[in-house]
Formats: structure tokens, C-alpha cells, sequence
């Protein structure tokens, strides 16, 4: 589904290259459910939106999906993202003049394969999955910063993507509104067959998916497949 080989970034920085990233390479079948973890500044978001198509890589490459990343001009690869990818940034990136209902509609009006009522029902109906029924109208400045990603959640599952990238997804929620995001996340994966690759500081939340692969300085320093039991705890395995 997604292979990285060999992924380099890196930036000038006065005289100097800062490497962010360094010779990074996995693949992740179809269907997997994976955690990317790492301390703060150790590449992780970056590794996301290269693996998105957000942003090219200084070297390496990406294949999703059968298709190289790299040989794909921007308006090809974003048409790739409309059709095959789900992000869900850390930063959010609500439109913020639009409603909540109207940024989770935005990427069904992209694609246009549903009729405007057809989109606003399942934006809504997506909304309430993400416990925010009552929230439908509010513009992102009326939301708190939990809210907003739980809208962010929904306008990256609304088209049913075949691959879901998310960034700290449960990062400002509580106990209780973030578990609920798990379960979602797990429903989409078991029932949809989506691939997920999340980025968390949550150890706890690293343990529940397949397989963890963790960042130090640019570089893997290990990955992980976890083994679950029946009750759903789970042991790591090299
Ligand atoms: N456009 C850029 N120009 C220069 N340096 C950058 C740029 N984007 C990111 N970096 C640097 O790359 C490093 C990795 O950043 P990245 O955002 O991937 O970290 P992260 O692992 O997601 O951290 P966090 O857990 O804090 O979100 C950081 O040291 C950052 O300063
Ligand atoms: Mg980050």
C-alpha cells in the first residue's frame, strides 16, 4: 500500500543542512494500522506529509498505492490525495469562514461524486460519530481546540479514504472524547479496511495499533509489530 525508501529531508539553514529526515524505509501493507512515535523535533510530521504527497523529499521515494509519489506533478498528486488520502494535520487547518459542517463537506464537493444533500447528510452524520451533533454550524473560532480536531477527524473520513494519515489525532482531547476517537479510528480500519498511519506521543494509544515505528533525530530507531490478545492488551514483538 505505501513503501518509503531510502526518504531524505533536509533544509539549508544559514551556511549549513539541517537533516530532518535520514534514509528512512518501511512498508506498510494494505489495511495495516500504524503508530509513528518519537520525541519532539525527531521528524514525525514531516515523515507524514512526505508519505501524503504534501511534500517531496530532498531524496527517496514514495510509492502509494502502485504509484511513485515523485513522478507525479503537484495537480497529479493532489488529485491522488482527493481520491486516495485522508490527512488529519496537528495544526488542524480548518477553513476557518466555513462552518464545521461546511469544512467536512469541502473534500465531497472536490471529488463532486455526491449531490449537496448527500454531502451535508453525511457531514453531519460524521459529526455526530465525532460527539459534536450540536456543533454543526459553529465556525472553528466558536469551537475549543478538541472540538476542532474532532472536525478535522471527520473532514479527513468523509470520502472513505483508502489510506488515513493523522497527526497527534487524540493530542487535545480528554480521556473519555479520546477513546471514543480510537474506537473510530479501530472501526474504520477493522470494518473499512482503511490503512491508518498516526503519529502520537500516547504510548498507550502506540500499543493498540499493529505495529509502532519509532523516530530519534531523523533516523528509525526501531520498529515494532504488537502482539493483542483476545481482551485487547498487547505485547511487543521484534
Ligand atoms: N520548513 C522547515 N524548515 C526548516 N526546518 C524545518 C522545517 N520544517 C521542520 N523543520 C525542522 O525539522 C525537525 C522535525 O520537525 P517535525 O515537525 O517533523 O517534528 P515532529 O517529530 O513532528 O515534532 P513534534 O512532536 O513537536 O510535533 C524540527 O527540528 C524542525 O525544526
Ligand atoms: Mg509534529
Amino acid at each position: 500500500m505505501l513503501v518509503a525508501r531510502g526518504l531524505t529531508k533536509d533544509y539549508p539553514s544559514g551556511t549549513q543542512r539541517l537533516t530532518v529526515l535520514q534514509d528512512v524505509s518501511f512498508e506498510v501493507p494494505a489495511g495495516a494500522f500504524v503508530s509513528i512515535v518519537g520525541p519532539s523535533g525527531s521528524g514525525k510530521t514531516t515523515l507524514l506529509g512526505l508519505l501524503a504527497g504534501l511534500d517531496t523529499p530532498s531524496r527517496g521515494t514514495v510509492t502509494l498505492d502502485g504509484v511513485d509519489l515523485g513522478s507525479l506533478a503537484e495537480d497529479a498528486r493532489a488529485r491522488l490525495r482527493g481520491e486516495k488520502v485522508g490527512f488529519v494535520f496537528q495544526s488542524f487547518q480548518l477553513i476557518p469562514t466555513l462552518t464545521a459542517q461546511e469544512n467536512v463537506q469541502v473534500p465531497l464537493e472536490l471529488a463532486g461524486t455526491v449531490s449537496a444533500r448527500d454531502a451535508a447528510t453525511r457531514a453531519a452524520d460524521l459529526l455526530a460519530r465525532v460527539g459534536l451533533a450540536g456543533r454543526t454550524h459553529h465556525f472553528p473560532q466558536q469551537l475549543s481546540g478538541g472540538e476542532q480536531q474532532r472536525v478535522a477527524l471527520a473532514r479527513a473520513f468523509v470520502n472513505e479514504p483508502r489510506i488515513l494519515f493523522a497527526d497527534e489525532p487524540t493530542g487535545n482531547l480528554d480521556g473519555t472524547t479520546g477513546e471514543r476517537i480510537v474506537e473510530l479510528l479501530q472501526q474504520l480500519n477493522r470494518e473499512r479496511g482503511c490503512t491508518i498511519v498516526l503519529v502520537t506521543h500516547d504510548a498507550a494509544l502506540a500499543a493498540r495499533t499493529q505495529r509502532t515505528i519509532r523516530l530519534r533525530d531523523g533516523v528509525v530507531v526501531e520498529d515494532v509489530h504488537h502482539v493483542h490478545d483476545a481482551a485487547g492488551s498487547a505485547a511487543a514483538t521484534a
